[in-house]
């Protein structure tokens, strides 16, 4: 957080600024300046006119009851997610391309609203007659296939709601996510192709539910053709088959505003990742409308973004904001280094992406990669690109306008979480002046501010803690089976006021700059990792005594994985030991959380109070003079150490 606060003020000072280009702004969808101030004066007549352009069966009789810290948005109406992505578009878009997917092998088919309606239709009736039914939870572990979007536009559809998991995580973590969500259908595959390897997406799951579980029927997908043997007989049934006989037509459940659209595991300070709540009305509208905003979204647009359905940004920006907004939205499979650094690019050519929204670690995997890739293809059809995930360091921002953009095309770094379900704060390309490292300003009607120990505002100028003051529609409601932890987490610091746990700058003009996460939550390549779940994965090994994890900053990760670990009496530290604690936490918790040094150590720094110092640790690990020692039980603990990270480096 030092190296990026140092980089945002070099910046400042050097003052680089992109207003938007005259052609640019003329042809936005929203380009008058007043709407900002409009929003202020009445922000629910405000969210009230994007809710207007969307498909009700029944409107609201109140925009937003505000108990704090429980919102409810557009109260009494009644409507449906899926027929506002679905057939909302069938009487004028029908024929276009409401999905372009691209799978890694180079296989591709593009799915136009009708296809995507018959495919949600069918997979809804199929569900039905598997005994789901409105208010159930579903958990989805899929490849980047076009079942994914199906599968969670036809819960939408029958008021089920689905729990997505990232089909990078572990057996252990789909298991931990199933008995809390208490789902009793898995929808998974075969297989998903990624880097020309197969990822075993079937046997993970097998391992996840052996046993007790409330999984009473799996649907899978057949995608790499390689597991068929693992199918069995009463649980497991193929979606091809199921598919084949059921009806192309199925009535959307009229839900109620605040009934539950889904639910979505993210990391916390804890070891227990916590289910974020996203109902139905909020969301959708919260989505749609930043979509249209920031994104600019045309009736031509061919949208990419790159992200990962499983993570939040994949929901609300592949899958509901794009096509709520009946846009054509491309999916891609597999990693952009297959079969060539060039992958990427190749996709936004062959296909004339207009628009693409990716993450400050794959801009910077792309610089390192070298500007010979971007430079194989013709990039001119892009006209607007975006970042999400980490703060983006102002060279990988230049990079990316300059390479990807052609020096010419906004470029919006959009800042949110997976507990706010839609952008809070991003430029809105046809207005907002752009400064590289810069998420800009609070959307329209969004009340964010930057604030002290204390909860006063710092004023411009100053950094402290990013607050959201004032509740947004797609804000989450709850988590799930945890009311309490939901007001604890993120609402007991500052009274009625939602606490992000990110810190931030507000330059003079009031701009946000973002400097990352002020918790125990680490970002490794935009994935939220909590140092409590390395630990308790670390632990769970028989050599572990105690162990500590800490993020340290990294060149293209963002922040990597560093974990000091105390063995037990009479167990040697050797090099095989550590690549087996390695790969523990990656097998516990999946491989994005694998640290990338492990240091033995014969104690942990603490308190005399027995916390330990993280901070500390983050300092030895970065080769930093020691902070304050002060309160240090033992401080020759600390120096051991540096002299140990000395070797090592
Ligand atoms: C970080 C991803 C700076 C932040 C949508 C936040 C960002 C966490 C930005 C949420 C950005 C996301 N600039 N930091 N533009 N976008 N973050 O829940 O620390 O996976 O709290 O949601 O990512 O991560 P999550």
């Amino acid at each position: 957080m030092a190296e990026q606060a140092a980089s945002i003020e070099a910046l400042l000072e050097e003052g680089r600024t992109f207003p938007p280009s005259p052609e640019f702004a003329q042809q936005a969808n929203i380009n008058d300046p007043n709407v900002y101030e409009e929003a202020e004066r009445d922000f629910e007549g405000f969210w009230s006119r994007f809710a207007d352009e969307l498909s009700w069966f029944r409107k609201w009789d109140t925009v937003l009851e505000w108990d704090p810290p429980h919102a409810k948005w557009f109260v009494g109406a009644k409507t449906n997610v899926s027929y506002n992505c679905v057939d909302r578009h069938l009487a004028t878009r029908r024929n276009k391309a409401a999905i372009v997917w691209e799978g890694e092998p180079g296989d591709w088919k593009v799915y136009t609203y009708w296809d995507l309606y018959r495919e949600v239709c069918q997979f809804a009736n199929v569900m039905k007659g598997l005994g789901v039914t409105k208010g159930d939870r579903v958990t989805i572990y899929l490849p980047m296939v076009p079942e994914l979007p199906i599968a969670m536009l036809a819960c939408a559809r029958i008021g089920a709601a689905h729990s997505v998991i990232f089909g990078g995580f572990s057996p252990d973590s789909i298991r931990d996510r199933i008995e809390d969500s208490q789902s009793k259908l898995l929808i998974t595959a075969d297989g998903g192709f990624r880097r020309g390897n197969i990822v075993p997406l079937k046997r993970n799951c097998d391992e996840a539910i052996a046993g007790d579980t409330t999984i009473e029927q799996v649907v899978v997908v057949r995608r790499t053709g390689h597991a068929d043997e693992l199918m069995q007989g009463g649980r497991d049934q193929w979606w091809h088959d199921l598919m084949q006989g059921a009806s192309q037509k199925c009535e959307p459940e009229p839900m109620d505003a605040e009934d539950m659209l889904y639910m979505l595991y993210t990391s916390g300070t804890t070891g227990k990742p916590k289910g974020i709540v996203h109902t139905t009305a909020g969301y959708m509208v919260g989505t749609y409308a930043t979509a249209k905003w920031i994104f600019d979204l045309k009736e031509d647009d061919v949208y990419w973004c790159t992200a990962d359905i499983g993570w939040v940004t994949g929901h609300s920006y592949i899958v509901y904001g794009p096509l709520s907004n009946g846009a054509t939205t491309v999916m891609y499979e597999g990693s952009p280094d297959f079969p060539d650094r060039d992958r990427w690019w190749s996709i936004i050519e062959k296909y004339g992406c207009t628009i693409c929204y990716t993450a400050p670690t794959a801009i910077r995997t792309c610089m390192r990669w070298g500007e010979e890739y971007p430079e194989r293809h013709d990039l001119s059809s892009l006209r607007l690109l975006g970042s999400v995930g980490e703060p983006i360091n102002p060279e990988a921002w230049v990079w990316y306008r300059k390479n990807i953009g052609g020096d010419r095309v906004p470029v919006v770094d959009t800042w949110w979480q997976t507990e706010t379900g839609m952008i809070l704060i991003a430029p809105l390309p046809g207005i907002t002046t752009l400064k590289p490292g810069s998420a800009t300003r609070p959307f329209p009607g969004v009340l964010a501010d930057v604030v002290d120990e204390a909860g006063n505002s710092v004023g411009l100028g100053a950094g402290g803690y990013l607050v959201i003051k004032r509740p947004w529609p797609a804000m989450l409601r709850t988590i799930y089976g945890d009311p309490e932890r939901f007001v604890e987490q993120y609402w007991s610091r500052y009274p009625n006021i939602y606490f992000t746990a990110d810190g931030s700058k507000r330059d003079a003009d009031g701009d946000f700059w973002l400097l990352g996460r002020v918790d125990d939550v680490i970002n490794v390549s935009g994935h939220r990792i909590s140092t409590m779940e390395v630990e308790s994965a670390l632990v769970d090994h028989p050599t572990v005594a105690e162990s500590a994890s800490i993020g340290k900053n990294h060149e293209i990760k963002g922040q990597a994985v560093v974990s000091f670990v105390t063995l037990k009496e009479g167990i040697d530290g050797t090099d095989d030991l550590l690549n087996e604690l390695k790969r523990h936490v990656a097998t516990k918790i999946g491989s994005m959380a694998r640290p990338d040094d492990i240091f033995f150590t014969a104690e942990l720094p603490k308190t005399r109070s027995g916390k330990i110092m993280r901070r500390l640790l983050r300092d030895v690990a970065e080769g930093r003079a020691l902070g304050d020692t002060t309160t240090l039980a033992d401080p020759g603990v600390v120096e051991a150490l540096k002299e140990q990270y000395g070797d090592e480096e």
